[in-house]
């Protein structure tokens, strides 16, 4: 059934239907188009627009919709407009009569812009609360690791011992920060736009502030042209899931450099790896590369979606149709790589000795032993060059600074002493690093508190 026929005098060219069509896709939101339509129907009959008598027989029809619909009794049709002319066609040859005033003070215009925000409101818990597996997985590995050395790096070079608690600790943070974010754009998106009609809001004495309530939104939005042609919170939400995919895309990155023959820091669990049909040796972090690989299409549903927001005149334009494929497959691609990855992380050793000996090998103790020298009255600056004449002397005999002989320290500074050895040891060097937010045990072991107090409190 169509919505719109009176004014017509001729058929839709099938192809053009086909074209129009959003039902292959808005169906997704089905559950939400009926709770919106049972709040709408509420309020018209609390304000005496419809009558009890009708509201209550277009709710007990809307509920049997959503049951059937539920169960497979109902399935979709190819010949709706969309999910609302769906439901109302179907209400009507369920109900008869009554199912005709369902639409009463409301367009579609202001019902798609109440399904898209109570459906992406849901997905935000959602996505919430995977992110929140995500960072428990996280904390226990951290919790376990905090005397774990491992090297940290700039520019992918051995920079400073660090330990695998800390590394980790990096990632917490980031995506707590997601966390935060998609909570931030949940409280932001969180106002009714039902009741702005079309575009001018209706002449109907509707009680917005009643259905914003049914529907557990903080309030009714404030000017009916915004109300339907607002769509930032979807680009917030597209944006936030960019940030998350980023942010994941780089772990992925690392899981795969710390998987390689060379480096070896992890194992991937099997269930979480793949093999080669023809190099029977491989076992590929392929769950890691495709996280790594599906960020493209994240953003590019961001920028996609920006694009045809760009240069749209007040109030709703039918380019707002668009807003649902790429969104929706954005929500997939997260949440499927937010739940892969996790999975993966959860499953996977590390190789502590590896990380350990990785640590000690790449003169990441070298700027311990310049402080070590400051700590003796040299300046920084003369303790620097010191030290890259350590280097350079180890480099040649292929030996860590601290396989030197006190005497080879002397030759290069008389300023040497048997306590460096203790001095540049790997415990010693992450040990000391005391400051907020360092490696050492201790400050490291009060951030994880500090962090697991926030999770509880979640
Ligand atoms: N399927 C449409 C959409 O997703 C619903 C709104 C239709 N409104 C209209 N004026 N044609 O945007």
């Amino acid at each position: 059934m169509k919505l719109w026929g009176g004014r017509f005098t001729k058929e839709t060219d099938a192809l053009v239907n086909q074209f129009n069509a959003s039902l292959p896709f808005d169906r997704r939101f089905y559950k939400q188009d009926i709770r919106g339509s049972i709040a709408h129907v509420t309020m018209l009959a609390k304000q005496g627009i419809v009558s009890e008598d009708d509201s209550a027989q277009i709710i007990a029809g809307l509920n049997s919709i959503l049951e059937d619909l539920n169960s497979g009794r109902l399935q979709f049709d190819d010949v709706s407009e969309d999910i609302h002319s769906f439901v109302e066609a179907n209400l009507i040859e369920r109900i008869g009569e009554p199912g005709k005033r369902l639409h009463t003070g409301r367009s579609r215009n202001d019902q798609v812009a109440l399904d898209m925000r109570l459906y992406a409101r849901d997905e935000i818990d959602e996505m919430k609360e995977l992110i929140r597996d995500l960072l428990t997985v996280i904390i226990n590995i951290s919790e376990e690791n905090t005397e774990t050395f491992m090297p940290g790096f700039t520019h992918l070079q051995k920079a400073q011992p660090v330990t695998l608690a800390h590394h980790l600790g990096a990632y917490f943070e980031m995506f707590k920060r997601d966390y935060e974010r998609l909570t931030s754009i949940r409280e932001r998106m969180n106002v009714c736009p039902l009741g702005s009609g079309a575009l001018a809001g209706t002449t109907y004495p509707l009680d917005r502030e009643y259905t914003a309530k049914l529907l557990g939104f903080d309030g009714p939005s404030l000017n009916s042209m915004d109300g339907v042609s607002d769509r930032d919170y979807l680009i917030e939400f597209l944006s936030a899931m960019s940030t998350i995919m980023m942010h994941l895309s780089r772990f992925s990155e690392e899981m795969i450099i710390w998987n390689t023959n060379e480096y070896r820091f992890v194992d991937l669990d099997d269930a979480y790896s793949t093999g080669s049909s023809i190099m029977p040796q491989k076992k590929n972090p392929d769950i890691a590369e495709l996280v790594r690989g599906k960020t493209g299409r994240v953003y590019g549903a961001l920028m996609g979606f920006l694009t045809t927001m760009k240069g749209l005149p007040l109030a709703y334009n039918k380019d707002m149709q668009e807003d649902k494929e790429m969104f929706f497959d954005a929500l997939d691609t997260t949440k499927g790589c937010i739940t892969l990855f996790t999975g993966m992380l959860k499953t996977t050793r590390f190789n502590k000795p590896r990380m350990a000996a990785s640590a000690k090998n790449g003169f990441t103790n070298a700027t311990d032993a310049a402080d070590y020298l400051v700590g003796k009255g040299v300046p920084f600056r003369d303790a620097h060059g010191i030290v890259g004449q350590l280097v350079l002397f180890c480099e040649e005999k292929k030996i860590s600074l601290d396989e030197m002989s006190l005497e080879e320290y002397k030759a290069i500074s008389p300023v040497f002493e048997a306590d460096i050895y203790d001095a540049i040891s790997l415990e010693t060097c992450v040990d000391k690093r005391l400051t907020i937010g360092a490696p050492g045990p201790s400050v490291m072991k009060e951030v994880i508190d500090k962090n697991k107090q926030w999770l509880a409190s979640l």
